[in-house]
């Protein structure tokens, strides 16, 4: 199932006295090449994003800063996914349905991405995604 697909990748650490530093190269640490990276960022308290799904691209997503909820549908379950670490992302993989919410104050969610925004790769329509998921 495509949802056991999505897991948390543990992303290398390095810490000193003067801090920690993670980094994500391309393959070793996800398993695609990264074409693109964007950020949700002044994220207003009760907000949602997402709500939609992807034919082809294939993320990793981080809570660089601060905290927030994926929930990820692969059409047949729901599973919720707490991120609070800036060493771990959720890799979600092509057709999931995702929204992101319970963004705390301040919040930074970095997106590492597999191909450049294409509107045509998104599914916007829930009840189109379960169709072609089914
Ligand atoms: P969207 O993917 O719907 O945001 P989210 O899933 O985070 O809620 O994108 C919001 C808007 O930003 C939409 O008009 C498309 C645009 N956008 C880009 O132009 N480039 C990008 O890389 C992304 C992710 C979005």
């Amino acid at each position: 199932m495509p949802l056991e697909d999505c897991q948390i990748i543990e992303l290398p650490k390095i810490s000193d006295y003067r801090g920690n530093l993670t980094f994500i190269e391309t393959e070793t640490h996800v398993p695609f090449d990264i074409q693109r990276v964007y950020y949700l960022y002044d994220v207003p308290g009760g907000a949602q994003r997402g709500g939609h799904a992807h034919r082809e691209l294939e993320q990793l997503i981080i809570a660089m800063s601060g905290s927030f909820d994926v929930v990820l549908d692969d059409g047949f379950e729901k599973k919720r996914v707490h991120l609070n670490r800036s060493y771990q992302g959720l890799y979600v993989c092509p057709m999931i349905w995702r929204e992101l919410d319970n963004f705390s104050s301040g919040s930074v969610c970095m997106v590492v991405a597999s191909t450049l925004y294409d509107e045509a790769d998104y599914y916007r329509n829930y009840d189109a995604f379960l169709k072609d998921v089914r």
